[in-house]
């Protein structure tokens, strides 16, 4: 991949709800780098979440460029932008997301399939990933049989399963103690340390202050830094 991993250029995200518009991010530029570990902050409802959604692929924008692992998304299908999100991110859920009868293992190995990666490489893989994040030894527990800090660990290894270059994690210690919020930090920092670029939303400005940048979020726009007036940062 040539370029930065993702480069968001005046993005806007307004959302249609009965007749009304909500306009959830208002003209955001902002480039994530390899290797990046930036920090998101901001009020309840400035926008973070919906600049998450948009910088994994998972939405679009209304307005402004996007441009994901070099491939600008307004220019592709929507199986073609699934299958960007597939190769170049990964993607962790404040409420996990995990398939609830479906053991860690199935779901760590979840997003090769549609990778078309067969059963047995599958089941290496994931079993592989669960070792790197500590559950080694809980592999065939569902996730009403882990703890939370458990389940978002597994929800990690789901979203490094396929090699991403860069890891969007939405308040990833949010729900979790200290000490456990602190291991799966550190888990981060690990995969951080390994390469791959990692965004994470977060309330905790300890957890803010450890990222080697930090970005604030305040009525869909990012007000510090301060834009430049090239509109980049
Ligand atoms: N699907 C939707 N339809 C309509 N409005 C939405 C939708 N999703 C979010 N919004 C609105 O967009 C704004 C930004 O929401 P967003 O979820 O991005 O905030 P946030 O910064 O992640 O907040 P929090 O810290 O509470 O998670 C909010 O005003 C929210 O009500
Ligand atoms: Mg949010």
């Amino acid at each position: 991949m040539t370029g930065p991993a993702i480069v968001a250029t005046g993005v806007t995200r307004t959302y249609e709800l009965d007749g009304v518009s909500v306009p959830a991010l208002r003209g955001v530029s902002l480039t994530v780098a390899d290797g990046d570990y930036l920090a998101v902050v901001g009020t309840s409802g400035s926008g973070k979440s919906t600049l998450m959604h948009l910088l994994g692929g998972l939405d679009r924008p209304t307005g402004g460029t996007l441009v994901i692992g070099g491939r600008d998304v307004t220019s592709l299908s929507a199986p073609e932008l699934a299958r960007l999100r597939n190769e170049v991110i990964g993607f962790v859920f404040q409420s996990f997301h995990l398939l609830p009868r479906t053991t860690a293992r199935d779901n760590v190995a979840l997003p090769l399939v549609y990778r078309g990666v067969g059963r047995r490489e599958r089941r290496a893989r994931a079993a592989a990933l669960l070792e790197r994040v500590g559950l080694g030894h809980r592999i065939d527990h569902r996730p009403n049989q882990l703890s939370g800090g458990e389940q978002q660990r597994v929800a990690i290894a789901r979203a490094l399963v396929t090699g991403p270059s860069v890891l969007l994690a939405d308040e990833p210690t949010g729900n979790l103690d200290s000490a456990t919020g602190e291991a799966v930090l550190s888990l981060l920092e690990s995969l951080h340390a390994d390469g791959v670029a990692i965004v994470l939303v977060t309330h905790d400005s300890e957890v803010a202050a450890r990222a080697h940048r930090r970005i604030v979020m305040r009525d869909g726009l990012i007000v510090d830094p301060a834009p430049t007036p090239g509109g980049d940062r």
